[in-house]
């Protein structure tokens, strides 16, 4: 990837930008906020610019911003423009908004590093379920049988003597052997104690190896269709990947309600066929992109949390949302394709992964793996971020584990205008501390449609910046800004116009908003704080902090801390590494190695149970709070605070 210098005047910056970068998105990423109110979508024409020199690439409708005096004065939308060479860019007055930001002389731009995962084509191939081809000669004499010539053939070239029959292996099996010409590919799963033969096929199908890797979110579900087979020269391992909203969420959008949903009539099947309808149509899909034959998906490997596990199998889950939170299982059966209505072979076996807890489940197992952490040397948190929050605290031979209901609110559930990271969601958000005017940015620079969770993060540490929000986490009402008003009786601050938005209504964040939040946050950093405190390090200590989850990657850690969700450290500390959980049920199904490293890891946890949990509570209560009720805890987030809005802080 090439690398740019763009230098933005009049405040003399320079910055380093990746070739094809977008210039708003850069520019905000760096720390430069300029105008912006359509979130990117090229309508607003407030992100003007001037082109002083350099190679800039306009993508826009229109022409520069659309005026003969713009295109001759060579000025340009930033949303539209595209990084190509090293440039130099004057922001007009007009299109600068925080002009306190710019005249800081922010020197380096900083960047939410990307951690660092395995690379898939160092691993070398050992999966659960293999193929081995085989020599195989037919009965010649009275008395053999052909499952006998098949299994002395797979004893007499593998070595293995115990070996179990699947009936479906055995179905077409005559007419199978006598069509091989003396060569059949057998499909084995080693469950440990012996092989278990689920499939025999004529000839050498051994090129043809592939795996699916899911991830099970509450939300939303992942697949993988990974290739297992040995390679001779670096190939693509991961054929196609995709997602989608898991068809569950039409009946609640958390697990407890997915529970209490189970205990109606005819609740537990809706549940579980959901889940089930929307792994076949990922699959059907992924199949159908990369051009294999659905015969030849040899396994499923599935990691999810611990009620989605209990719903995917099919398996009541009542009783981890009662008092002592008991789940029907923590280490799931292995099921086949047929038990559960997978659209596949019907003897194909579905892995899933080893629970910890209730409420820590497969899916922070395979996140953990799929990290590295259990290998990994020092003190990391790893934090989950989704429809729940879960939180482990690595050491050199331990693990401490919580999960914290955190509530939607951080993928948008519970919030006035909350929506999840999809298109037209508000991502960014910059707003001058001294007029209040907010600059938006959303996903697929089209024109704002609602707030999603990073989205909020972000606004709600601007407010904060600006003064709009005291640290009780109410709305400044002596401002006197427009933007503030009250409407049905609760305080609000219009982030946008319904003039500027994709469904014409207003944008705005509550008070109700700001409580969900505060909640959501709180939660978290209690959470991260009693693991602390029980593993008897400071926070300090931790080496690491590594997000993952869905909208992970596009929470600034600073505006982060800044609110008091994650703990006050270096942000070269912090790296996002998405959908851990994904990456680790790949791993596993790549080698039976990383499987059986995923059993350890989930004996080894220790969990945490942070329900009635007094120094939970206190925890919680006391960082109810922005930052933080315990100011040394955050110290340079006061300070920056503090030089940010000085008297309006209270
Ligand atoms: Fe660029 Fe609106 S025109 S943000």
């Amino acid at each position: 990837m090439k690398r740019f210098k763009i230098r933005f005047l009049p405040i003399d910056i320079v910055y380093t930008a990746e070739e094809g970068e977008n210039l708003l998105d850069f520019a905000m990423s760096a720390g430069i906020n300029i105008n912006a109110s359509c979130g990117g979508f090229g309508t607003c024409g407030r992100c003007r610019l001037k082109l002083i020199e350099g190679n800039i690439e306009y993508r826009g409708q229109r022409e520069s911003s659309g005026s003969e005096t713009d295109k001759k004065e060579d000025i340009i939308l930033a949303c539209q423009s595209y990084i190509k060479g090293d440039a130099i860019i004057e922001i007009p007055i007009e299109s600068q908004i925080d002009k306190e930001a710019l005249r800081e002389k922010i020197k380096t731009k900083v960047l939410s590093a990307r951690y660092d995962i395995l690379s898939l084509n160092t691993i070398k191939p050992n999966p659960i379920v293999f193929k081995k081809l085989i020599n195989i000669k037919l009965a010649t004499c009275e008395g053999m049988d052909d499952l006998s010539s098949v299994i002395g053939a797979i004893k007499k070239e593998i070595h293995k003597k115990d070996i179990k029959v699947r009936l479906h292996a055995l179905q077409t099996l005559p007419s199978t052997i006598r069509d091989a010409n003396g060569v059949i590919t057998v499909t084995l799963f080693d469950t440990g104690h012996y092989w278990e033969l689920i499939k025999i096929e004529s000839g050498d199908t051994t090129k043809r190896q592939y795996a699916i890797a899911l991830d099970l979110g509450t939300t939303t579900i992942c697949g993988r269709l990974i290739d297992i087979t040995e390679k001779e020269k670096d190939g693509p391992r991961i054929l196609e990947e995709l997602s989608d909203y898991n068809a569950q969420i039409s009946y609640g959008d958390d697990v407890i309600t997915r529970i209490m949903h189970t205990k109606k009539k005819g609740g537990l099947k809706r549940l579980h066929d959901a889940v089930v309808k929307t792994t076949n149509s990922i699959m059907e899909e992924l199949i159908g992109a990369s051009g294999i034959k659905k015969e030849d998906i040899m396994f499923i490997v599935a990691a999810g949390n611990t009620t989605m596990t209990h719903l995917f199998l099919g398996v009541e889950p009542t009783y981890i949302m009662i008092e002592p939170y008991t789940p029907c299982f923590l280490s799931p059966p292995v099921v086949r394709a047929y038990d559960i209505g997978i659209n596949l072979s019907c003897e194909t076996p579905i892995f899933s992964f080893p629970c910890v807890s209730s409420y820590v489940g497969g899916d922070i197992v395979s996140g953990i793996v799929g990290s590295g952490l259990n290998k990994k040397d020092g003190v990391n948190l790893f934090i989950d971020i989704g429809t729940n929050g879960e939180i482990v605290l690595t050491g050199p031979d331990w693990m401490l584990c919580a999960s914290c209901s955190a509530g939607p609110a951080f993928e948008g559930g519970g919030i006035k205008c909350g929506m999840r990271a999809a298109k037209g969601a508000i991502e960014q958000i910059r707003i001058d501390p001294v007029t209040f005017e907010p600059t938006v940015l959303t996903i697929g620079h089209i024109k704002p449609a609602g707030i999603c969770g990073s989205g909020l993060i972000d606004g709600i540490a601007e407010m904060f910046l600006s003064g709009i929000i005291l640290q009780n986490g109410k709305i400044n009402r002596d401002l006197g800004s427009k933007r503030i008003r009250q409407t049905e009786g609760v305080y609000e601050y219009v982030i946008c116009y319904g003039k500027d938005t994709l469904t014409g209504k207003d944008i705005v964040i509550t008070e109700s908003d700001l409580d969900n939040l505060m909640r959501a946050k709180a939660a978290m950093f209690a959470g991260c704080k009693v693991l602390v405190d029980v593993s008897g390090i400071g926070l300090d200590d931790i080496d690491k902090i590594i997000i993952a989850g869905g909208f992970g990657h596009f929470i600034d850690p600073f505006k982060a801390q800044i609110i008091g969700l994650f703990p006050e450290l270096p942000v070269e500390k912090f790296s996002f590494i998405g959908n851990a959980s994904l990456h680790g049920a790949t791993l596993c199904a790549l080698s039976k190695t990383y499987a059986q490293e995923a059993q350890r890891v989930a004996q080894m946890m220790t969990n945490i149970e942070l329900s009635n949990n007094k120094a939970f509570m206190d925890e919680f209560i006391a960082a109810m709070f922005l930052p933080h009720t315990n100011e040394r805890l955050f110290p340079n987030v006061i300070k920056k605070i503090k030089n940010s809005i000085g008297d309006k802080s209270v």
